[in-house]
């Protein structure tokens, strides 16, 4: 029986910006399995990122909820909520912005570990380090290197290194690999799912890069204006796309074999402002095949085959 680490619910975040709601989340329901990757993509501010802070809770959703092994954090106090942080952590694109120049390397990984209080003293707390260090693969004679002498790959490590220095379950990775060259791109994912396999990790793994997610994600959610139109097993989505977006994402991917070519399909106009959605289905003013009903009615995330839901009244049952 797969076991839900996190269960969303019709999560809503709306930011306000002078007097306009910046509507970033509208309405996603969606689960996390334990030990699974859950790819989560879309176009730039679409939302993904705001998805990602609202589960750690690094952000105060507008309206939905969040349970977390089963218990509503929503509801739970600082206290509870520092308690469950150690469970929950992020790695972040530019690994040059998220660490701070000033520290070591060896300071920057201990950090979590003196906040939340872990480790009886300093010497165990830097066996852990130098064990970290090299559990990601990097020299532990690096402890009292500082961020700007090594390379994006190397940043990247020290990123995964502080993320894991808690043991944590849950991990948010958003757009991890995206800021770093294609050759070390391969050599951070593998490591993130060697990592995931030995100890069990959960991630939900942010990137605009469908054939990085179809990489590592066991299921993708496909996102568009701050809603999720599509959710299915990673090979599902790749070989039966259903909605007309995800088809659009998804040619737009370059395909080794030759036979598996797909039509690109070229979509017209920009994406709309999220202060502005258009009225029915979002995707309405972009979509080749919209009808009528498409311009007036919000289509519901629907099951349409078993472990596939799509959001689309010309696919809805
Ligand atoms: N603090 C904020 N205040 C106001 N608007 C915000 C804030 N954070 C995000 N937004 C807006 O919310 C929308 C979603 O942003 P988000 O960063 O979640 O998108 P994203 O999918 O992660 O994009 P990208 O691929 O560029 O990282 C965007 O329109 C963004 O401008
Ligand atoms: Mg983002």
């Amino acid at each position: 029986m797969k076991e839900k680490l996190l269960e969303v619910n019709n999560l809503v975040k709306h930011f306000t910006s002078g007097s306009q709601a910046v509507k970033a989340v509208d309405g996603l329901t969606f689960d996390i399995y334990r030990g699974e990757t859950l790819g989560l993509v879309g176009e730039s501010g679409c939302g993904k990122s705001t998805t990602g802070r609202l589960t750690l809770r690094l952000l105060e959703p507008t309206a939905g909820s969040i349970r977390y092994r089963g218990e509503d954090v929503l509801g739970f106090s600082s206290g509870q909520m520092k308690k469950i942080r150690r469970d929950m952590q992020i790695i972040f694109q530019d690994p040059y912005s998220s660490l701070d120049p000033r520290k070591s390397i060896g300071e920057i990984i201990m950090r979590p570990m003196v906040v939340h209080g872990v480790g009886n003293n300093r010497r165990e707390r830097f066996e852990r380090v130098t064990h970290l260090m090299e559990k990601v693969g990097l020299d532990p004679r690096w402890y009292h290197r500082y961020p700007h002498e090594l390379d994006g790959g190397r940043r990247q490590r020290v990123g995964i290194a502080r993320a894991l220095a808690l043991n944590p379950t849950y991990i948010v990775c958003d757009e991890p690999v995206s800021a770093l060259d294609v050759s070390v791109q391969a050599q951070v994912i593998n490591l993130m799912q060697d990592l995931q396999e030995e100890y069990h990790l959960t991630y939900l793994f942010i990137s605009h890069d469908l054939s990085v997610v179809k990489h590592v994600s066991n299921r993708i959610a496909v996102m568009y204006l701050g809603e999720i139109v599509e959710l299915a097993a990673s090979d599902e989505l790749f070989q039966n796309p259903q909605h007309p977006y995800t088809k659009a994402l998804l040619s737009a991917v370059p395909v080794p074999s030759l036979d598996n070519r797909r039509e690109r399909v070229i979509l017209q106009g920009d994406v709309p402002s999220p202060k502005n959605p258009p009225s029915g289905c979002r995707f309405h003013t972009r979509c080749p095949f919209a009808v009528e009903n498409c311009r007036t009615e919000a289509p519901r995330l629907q099951e349409t085959e078993q472990d596939h839901h799509v959001a689309c009244h010309l696919i809805a049952k």
